[in-house]
């Protein structure tokens, strides 16, 4: 409530401030999470939470007009539609040279994603998160945070025989022909469920298409798992439709923070002032080093580092599909939850997941989303004309990952004898080369940052969220977010509170 004093606030309801949430509870402090994005918790009037890939509505987007599919063409033609202005689940944020795409509402990016949960390789982490002591990581909190996510695989001999998979298992046929190791994927997805919808005994939701926009049943999203043991401590308050807009030194000690109430078509309803002893900002990489970066230059915050803005990369993500021959269908009936990669980090910089094209029809295409080593790094700016924070990425960069992703796709068109799709990211483009959807960095560890999130020149401020990792993870970033934000609130509890 307005003018309220509180232990702890935290800035977000992702992985790293759902870990927080959850362990400074359990440690006897109340914790206030503020959320911009709405609760999804009450079914619309088709008695679903969430709309699926087919049919986006007003509840897809975070306040556009018109979506913005990640995959926007088919067969050549444009696939967006127009929706009304909502507060949606998905925003797919615009900045110079690239558009970042972003879970809106309780659970963050583990309502959208694709909830494929992959630990480093140990011999890549020195690279990931060099000040990390690994022991510690794959001793104690990988398998702690593999264990509070609800990691499972899915199971090899129902992968070999349904049909959900037969676009995956044409993505390791090829790859296994032209010599690359295949590797299943780790998910949080309810594997048993799956089945269950596969025998069309239950509600379909990966089979239905449900991703993007949200999962009705069996993903096993943070409002699942770690938001759920959170709640039953009776000690975390969450406020949907609340956006934090500025954080400042408060005259008695502590923090001021100041919060609007927003409605569902994104006007603001009222304007909320909290005190806060400590405060996380677990906001996402893009919105915690928004925050942050604002805050430093117009003087709320002035002793934040230097480095604060520094470090932001895209995990090298980007998009290629492939057509495959006659002989190769991937099947109408495609799950959209991805289990299968190829990796081939080591020799060509890629690790590329084998992912659904759930169009429900049969495309014989085959797609594919890689994870690239990219030595490419931007910085956030305040721009004091426009009054936003400006994002200095270049959409050239991404050639570098285009070119390591090819170490894997030439080989295999050369060897099946095929070519790259042209028609689904516009007309003759073969690339997804505008977007990523694992924005990391902006807040880097033991740089703007000590060695656990602390905040420089500021006691009792802390970053807990992908912003701590320096741009990359070599596999999908959600495992790794959560393993440090394990590590470092165990740490700040022992030694701050
Ligand atoms: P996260 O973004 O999860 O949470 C931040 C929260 O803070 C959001 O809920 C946001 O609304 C809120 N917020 C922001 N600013 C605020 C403010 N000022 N006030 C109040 N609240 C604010 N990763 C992976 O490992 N496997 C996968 O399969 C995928 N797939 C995938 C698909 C798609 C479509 C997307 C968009 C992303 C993925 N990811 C993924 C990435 C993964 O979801 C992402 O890395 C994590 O969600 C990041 O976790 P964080 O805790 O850093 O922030």
């Amino acid at each position: 409530a307005d003018g309220a004093r509180v232990p702890v606030l935290v800035i977000g309801t992702g992985y790293g401030g759902s870990v927080a949430a959850l362990r400074l509870a359990q440690a006897g402090v109340e914790v206030h999470m503020i959320e911009m994005g709405m609760a999804w918790d009450t079914p619309g009037s088709d008695g679903k939470i969430f709309c699926n890939t087919r049919e986006p509505d007003y509840r897809s987007y975070w306040l556009r007009t018109r979506t913005k599919a990640p995959l926007n063409y088919f067969l050549g033609f444009p696939i967006d539609r127009d929706i009304p202005r909502h507060t949606g689940i998905l925003d797919a944020e615009e900045f110079a040279g690239i558009t970042v795409y972003q879970g809106r509402g309780v659970g963050g990016g583990s309502l959208v994603n694709g909830g494929m949960a992959v630990t480093p390789k140990r011999e890549n982490f020195a690279a990931v998160l060099p000040s990390v002591d690994a022991d510690e990581m794959y001793g104690v909190y990988y398998p702690r945070a593999n264990s509070g996510l609800g990691v499972g695989l899915v199971d090899p001999a129902w992968f070999d025989t349904t049909a959900c998979y037969q676009y995956a298992r044409v993505g390791r046929k090829h790859a296994q022909r032209s010599g690359f190791p295949f590797t299943f994927v780790p998910d949080v997805y309810d594997w048993d469920y799956m089945k269950q919808e596969a025998a069309g005994t239950v509600p379909q939701s990966a089979l239905a298409g449900e991703i993007l926009y949200g999962n009705n049943q069996g993903k096993k999203s943070l409002q699942k798992t770690y938001l759920a043991r959170a709640r039953a401590t009776g000690k975390v308050t969450i406020s949907p439709l609340h956006q934090v807009t500025s954080v400042a030194p408060a005259a008695g000690g502590g923090y001021t923070v100041r919060i609007d109430q927003l409605a569902t078509d994104g006007s603001v309803t009222a304007a909320k002032t909290v005190t806060a002893t400590r405060v996380f900002f677990a906001a996402g990489s893009v919105g915690t080093s928004k925050l942050l970066v604002k805050l430093k230059a117009t003087g709320a915050l002035p002793g934040l580092d230097d480095e604060v803005g520094k470090g932001w990369g895209d995990n090298g993500n980007v998009m290629c599909g492939r057509a495959n021959h006659l002989w190769d269908p991937t099947g109408k009936l495609q799950s959209a939850i991805p289990c299968a990669g190829i990796d081939n980090w080591s020799a060509g910089g890629a690790f590329a997941e084998v992912a659904p094209l759930p169009t429900g029809i049969e495309t014989y295409a085959s797609f594919y989303l890689s994870i690239t080593n990219t030595p490419h790094r931007a910085q956030f700016s305040w721009n004091a004309a426009t009054g936003k924070v400006d994002l200095s990425w270049q959409t050239a960069w991404k050639q570098t990952s285009i070119d390591m992703a090819k170490t894997i796709f030439d080989k295999i068109n050369a060897k099946e004898g095929t070519i790259y799709r042209t028609d689904l990211f516009g007309v003759y483009k073969i690339w997804g080369d505008h977007l990523t959807y694992h924005p990391l960095g902006g807040a880097v560890l033991n740089r703007a940052t000590d060695n656990y999130g602390r905040l420089a020149g500021h006691p009792g401020l802390y970053v807990i969220d992908g912003s701590l990792i320096p741009g990359n993870t070599t596999v999908n970033p959600f495992v790794t977010i959560t393993a440090l934000a394990e590590r470092n609130i165990e740490k700040i509890i022992a030694t701050d509170l």
